[in-house]
């Protein structure tokens, strides 16, 4: 299995971040898609869960969000979303059963003009919404930058046999550095596929 790494820091600012605002955003420091945007928000969920007894609500940015509402509120609260209710999540969220802070996360968000009016702005709520491009301002925004030297090499290490990499630490140093991968965890797992399968 992949290890999940070099992002404590990271796991401690969204936990600041969420502390003092309602939504939150990971952006991308880069440009490219695969730094670890979902991977952190998945990890956050899991790590921190139980400072969220009210529960964890995931859903995906790129599709519309009452769909996904109103099946996660039948699967997992119970609840039955009256048809035409215009914010079915503002609906739940008046419903939410238990007690204490919910976590909802909202993964690649594409388009956040109309999902930001559905969004919860009160109470229990908190949002962490994960994007490509920065959405909310500096204080509710975390900047993901690619991984530092010794996390890649690490990530790399559990992808790859540790005695490839013993064998030719200078290449697998390349291999994740600015000219190659660039740190980018994502560029690492397909670099590490090609490394490991090498002769
Ligand atoms: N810190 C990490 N440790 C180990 N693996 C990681 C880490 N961060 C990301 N990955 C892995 O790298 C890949 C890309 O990460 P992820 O999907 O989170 O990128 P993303 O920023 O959400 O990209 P996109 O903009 O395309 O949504 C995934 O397979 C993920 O499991
Ligand atoms: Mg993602």
């Amino acid at each position: 299995m992949t290890a999940f790494v070099g992002r404590a820091d990271d796991l401690a600012a969204v936990d600041a971040l969420l502390n003092q605002s309602q939504q939150v955003n990971i952006a991308a420091a880069v440009g490219l898609g695969g730094v670890g945007k979902t991977e952190l928000a998945l990890q956050y969920a899991r790590i921190q869960g139980d400072e969220f007894p009210g529960g964890v609500c995931w859903v995906r940015g790129v599709e519309p969000l009452e769909p996904q509402i109103v099946q996660f509120a039948q699967t997992h609260l119970g609840l039955t979303v009256p048809e035409q209710i215009e914010n079915p999540l503002a609906w739940c969220c008046q419903r939410w059963p238990g007690e204490g802070p919910v976590l909802i996360v909202v993964d690649d968000v594409q388009d956040y003009g109309p999902l930001k009016a559905l969004l919860p702005t009160a109470g229990r709520f908190r949002v962490l919404l994960t994007t490509r491009r920065a959405i909310l301002p500096a204080g509710q925004r975390l900047e993901l930058e690619v991984l530092v030297p010794e996390a890649a090499l690490e990530l790399l290490g559990s992808l790859v046999a540790g005695e490839r990499i013993e064998a030719e630490p200078e290449d697998a140093r390349l291999l994740c550095g600015e000219e190659w991968v660039g740190r980018l965890p994502l560029g690492i797992e397909l670099a590490g596929a090609a490394f490991g399968a090498a002769p």
